[in-house]
């Protein structure tokens, strides 16, 4: 049940190993065409070594908007491999990532990872010695999008989405409980109001009822602003709880 997390850093998202992407569908959210997938893995397959055994083998899936997707399966059947596919942060092997319609090998792959997609590390990677404002708008900052509101609005705003009261602005990460960090991070997630969320065993250390609350605030994001939320998880309970379920099998040894 323990599996290896993303241990990531934050202020630059370079090596981090994971995420993944989901697309929208039939919301009222601004896609052009209902069915269009946000995201697809077309017949990906990954190696991380040149001429190595494939931790992904042909992969196929597609990711709407509206939906939480969750990615099951053992551990090393290649989910964090498949999240940092489909954030970008590594390219595959054979086959393509397609974002709206576009291989990202032949996109602005920094544009995506700032503008479009919005990562929850499993240790959150939230910098403890700052505020939860603080914390959110350096992301706004990095991302280095152009907001129409001011900051600290929209940073308020956020804490909303994620039920977290607006005392909550000026308070240190460090003395937050660890589902608070986690609507912190999925706040900071939304940050530049990306289409895509991606979280690696996002309920994994919390308590029941934490994780359920966590499960609602992604069914809202995916069902009324029509994000595409794509999460990794051990739990069936959390599987439930989602619109579809990508059981991922263990390819490893079948090489
Ligand atoms: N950086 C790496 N170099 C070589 N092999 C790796 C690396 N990261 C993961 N793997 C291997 O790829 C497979 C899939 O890993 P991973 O995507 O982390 O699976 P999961 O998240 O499902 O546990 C595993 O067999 C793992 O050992
Ligand atoms: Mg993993």
């Amino acid at each position: 049940m323990t599996e290896p997390a993303i241990t990531e850093t934050t202020a630059t998202a370079e090596q981090t190993e994971q995420d993944i992407t989901v697309t929208d569908r039939a919301t009222d959210h601004a896609t052009d065409r209902s069915d269009s997938p946000v995201l697809m893995l077309d017949n990906v397959s990954y190696s991380y070594t040149k001429g190595g055994k494939k931790v992904i083998r042909n992969l196929s899936r597609s990711f709407e908007a509206g939906k939480v997707v969750a990615i099951t399966g053992p551990s090393g059947a290649g989910k964090t491999t498949v999240l940092s596919l489909l954030s970008g942060l590594t390219s595959p092997t054979e086959g393509r990532i397609l974002y709206r319609g576009k291989d990202l090998a032949k996109a602005d792959r920094y544009r995506y990872r700032s503008h479009d997609i919005g990562v929850i590390f499993q240790s959150f990677n939230l910098l403890p010695s700052l505020s939860v404002e603080e914390n959110i708008i350096l992301s706004m900052d990095a991302s280095g999008k152009q907001f129409t509101q001011p900051k600290h609005d929209i940073a308020i705003g956020l804490l909303a989405k994620v039920r977290l009261a607006e005392e909550y602005a000026k308070e240190r990460i460090l003395h937050l409980s660890g589902g608070e960090q986690q609507r912190v991070a999925i706040a900071r997630a939304l940050s530049y109001d990306p289409d895509v969320i991606i979280a690696d065993e996002p309920t994994g250390n919390l308590d029941l009822g934490t994780q359920d609350d966590i499960m609602a605030i992604f069914r809202e994001l995916a069902h009324t602003e029509g994000k595409c939320v794509i999460i990794v998880t051990h739990s069936p309970d959390v599987a439930s709880q989602s619109d579809e379920v990508f059981q991922l099998a263990a390819l490893r040894r079948q090489r």
